[in-house]
This record gives structure tokens, sequence and C-alpha cells, in this order.
């Protein structure tokens, strides 16, 4: 009597434990889960959710993603406003969010000419300046050592055709900056992963430009990891053939290639405008901000068919990509509704302004279901 009673009172609790599972349930996969045996699938985290103002975003984040990169917080600005001061707050605080969920944690970015504070443009000898940019590489590093696993050392250093870009690191301490930061970086963190970031990096001059200066670091024996390709791609550029071509040039190199700034713009792009240099910035009109309630079914499609090609072609050589980081959660919060022209609705990402997964999101998982079945169909 006393084993049935037993039986029935388990029977009745493993249902109810069934059921709830089933209630916390959200979405059937998600892009870390699918992916997970082929590359890191990343997200840019902005303020709203490194604080958790942003809750719903931030579950979201947990439920899908593996990898995060801070979208602002850890740029020179925010992190090292005075020269003698560092503000940690924030950073600390989105170290541990990817700390607690196992993820792997990008610091973005330690060396880079926009985003800087103010203190740093007035610099004026190289000595000076070089004291300073190795001093904030070893205090960040020295900080997140064993919990940062990888860093943008350094961040868009080349011009369009290929050379170096007139920065202040690079007008002042002139082009042996570079491999000076990518050392310190190294010597403070001998186990960090120490990435070059650039955007339009799939262009061949500017592609050209970053193989030269990625041999010339490995030509002095400096560490460097990878290549963070950023990936502010719109419907049409870059071709896939471009993107392919990019993908087995850098992998040449011996290094690992990331896609990490992944965003697909649907909306005009004036004066042919291409790549992501935050200087520059064009009016708003009805013509450029097409979609301002909606974005209509025809154009949605386009962007899944778009994130489809590209998740296949990243499928194909997932034996060279160790990362894929989409540049924000979903399209409310996206950079893209401010730039190159503020206050336009943008649908660059693949969750909508409600949180909900686009058509986008299904090809995407899609892309690696089916190469799961068509495996299990030749085997
Ligand atoms: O913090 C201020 C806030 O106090 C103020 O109320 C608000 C009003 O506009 O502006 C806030 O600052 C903005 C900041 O993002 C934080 O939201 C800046 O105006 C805005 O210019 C800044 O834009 C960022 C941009 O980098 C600046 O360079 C974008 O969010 C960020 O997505 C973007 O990220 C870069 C990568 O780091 C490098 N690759 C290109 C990529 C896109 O530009």
């Amino acid at each position: 009597m006393k084993s049935s009673i037993f039986f029935v009172v388990l029977t009745f609790s493993l249902i109810l434990l069934h059921s709830c599972q089933q209630d916390e349930k959200t979405t059937e996969e998600s892009l870390k889960s699918v992916y997970k045996d082929n590359f890191h699938m990343g997200v840019a985290l902005n303020t709203r959710q490194i604080t958790g103002e942003d809750s719903i975003g931030r579950a979201l984040i947990k439920e899908q993603f593996n990898s995060i990169t801070a979208e602002n917080i850890m740029k020179w600005m925010y992190l090292h406003p005075e020269p003698d001061r560092f503000d940690f707050n924030l950073a600390d605080d989105f170290v541990e969010f990817g700390l607690e969920n196992n993820m792997y944690i990008l610091g973005h970015t330690l060396v880079w000419h926009s985003q800087l504070a103010d203190w740093v443009h007035e610099m004026k000898d190289s000595a000076s300046l070089a004291h300073y940019m190795l001093n904030h590489i070893d205090t960040i590093l020295s900080r997140y050592k064993g919990k940062v696993n990888g860093w943008d050392v350094v961040n868009e250093a080349l011009n369009e055709d290929g050379t170096l870009r007139n920065s202040v690191f690079y007008n002042i301490i002139g082009d042996k900056y570079i491999s000076m930061a990518f050392q310190k970086a190294h010597s403070t963190d001998p186990e960090a992963d120490l990435y070059y970031n650039d955007y339009n990096l799939c262009q061949e001059e500017k592609r050209n430009g970053a193989i030269r200066l990625i041999k010339s670091l490995q030509d002095k024996d400096v560490n460097i990891d990878g290549v963070g390709i950023q990936a502010h791609w719109s419907l049409v550029y870059p071709s896939i053939e471009e993107i392919e071509t990019s993908i087995l040039e850098y992998a040449k190199l011996g290094i690992e290639v990331m896609f990490t700034e992944l965003d697909v713009t649907v909306l005009p792009n004036p004066w042919d405008l291409e790549g992501a240099d935050v200087d520059q910035k064009f009016q708003n009109n009805e013509k450029m901000n097409p979609y301002p309630e909606s974005l209509p079914d025809s154009v949605d499609v386009k962007l899944a068919q778009r994130y489809e090609e590209i998740f296949e072609l990243f499928l194909k050589h997932e034996d060279k990509i160790s990362r894929v980081t989409f540049w924000g959660v979903n399209d409310r919060y996206s950079w893209l509704n401010n730039w190159p022209i503020r206050g336009r609705t943008n649908y660059p990402l693949l969750f909508d302004r409600d949180y909900e997964p686009k058509q986008a999101y299904y090809r995407v998982v899609g892309v690696k279901e089916d190469s799961q079945v068509e495996a299990e169909e030749s085997n």
C-alpha cells in the first residue's frame, strides 16, 4: 500500500516538473545550442543590458548567446576618463555577467582613434603618449586577467586603401604603436586571445592592407591570434564571393577569423556609403527612412535570405571561423537607427523591437538544421 502511494506521488511530481520546465522554455532552440559545434555565437551588450534595466534583453542574451562584447562601456573615454583615473564600475558588471553565464568574454577595445578621452588628444610627445597607451593596456588587462578571454587590441587602424590611418597614435608614436600595443597586451596576459578588428575588411585594397599589417606583426614575432571582420553589411554589400575570398585569405595567415559586429542594414545608403566610419553623418528625410512603422514583408524576406546565405558560407568555413557576434540584441537599440542619419527606423538584427525572433532568425537556425539533415541522409 505504502509503495503504491509513493509511486502515485512520484508520478504526479514528475508530471508537474515536466510541465513547469515546458512553461519556462521560451523557444525550442537557441543560436548557441544550434551552432555549439561550429563557432561561438556572440552579441554586443549596451548599458541597459549590463545594468539590468533591459531585463528582457538580458534574458534573451542568456538564452541565445555564449559570447559577449561591450558595445561601448569598455572604450577609452569610459574606462580611462582622466590620465590617472580609471572607472571600472560598468565593465566589472559586464565581466561578472559573462562569468556567471560561462560565456566567452571579449574586451572591446583597447587602442582606437574614436571614443577616446579628450585628454589623449592633448598629448604632444611620443614618450608620454606611449607611456599612457601602455599603462592603459596594462591596467585593464591586469584587472581582467583570467576573466576576459580575448581583446580587440587595435581597432580600425587602416584607411580604405590599406594604408595606416592618421590617428593620434600613428601621428605621434608612429606605426610601431600597433606592435607595442600587442606586445604589452601579451606580456600582461599571455593567456588572452589578441585581435586586430576593423570594418570593410572584405574589400580588396583594405584586405591587402590588413594582411600586410598582420604579416608585419608575425614577422616580428608579435602575438596576434585573429582578425575581427566587423561585418556592418547591407542586403547586397559585400558579395558572398568577396566574403569567402576574405575568409580564405585571412585563414592562410594561420589566424582565427571572426565576424565581430554583424548587422545588415535594410535602409537606403546615402551617397553609396559603405562601412562604418563613425564620423560620417547625413540628414534624415522620408526617402531615407522608408519604413518608420514596420518592415514590409518583402524586405523582411530579403533580410532573411541575406542572413541565410551569410550563414551558409560561415558554416561552409566553420573550421576557420571561431566566433560570430551580432552588433546588438534587437532592432530597437541598434546603432543603425542613428547612423549615418539620426532617428531612422532600421531592422538589421535577428530579433525585432518586441524581442521576438524574425524570419531571419529562423533562417539562421534553419541553415544548421538543414546541413544536419543532409549529413544524415548522405550517411
Ligand atoms: O552616452 C551618451 C548619452 O549620455 C547621450 O544621452 C546620448 C545621446 O545621443 O548619446 C550617448 O552616447 C552615444 C553612445 O553611442 C552610447 O549610446 C553616442 O552619442 C554615440 O555616438 C555612440 O555610438 C556608438 C559608436 O560606436 C561610437 O563610435 C555606437 O553605440 C556603437 O555601436 C558604435 O560601435 C562601433 C564599434 O565600437 C567599432 N566599430 C564600428 C561600430 C559602429 O560604429
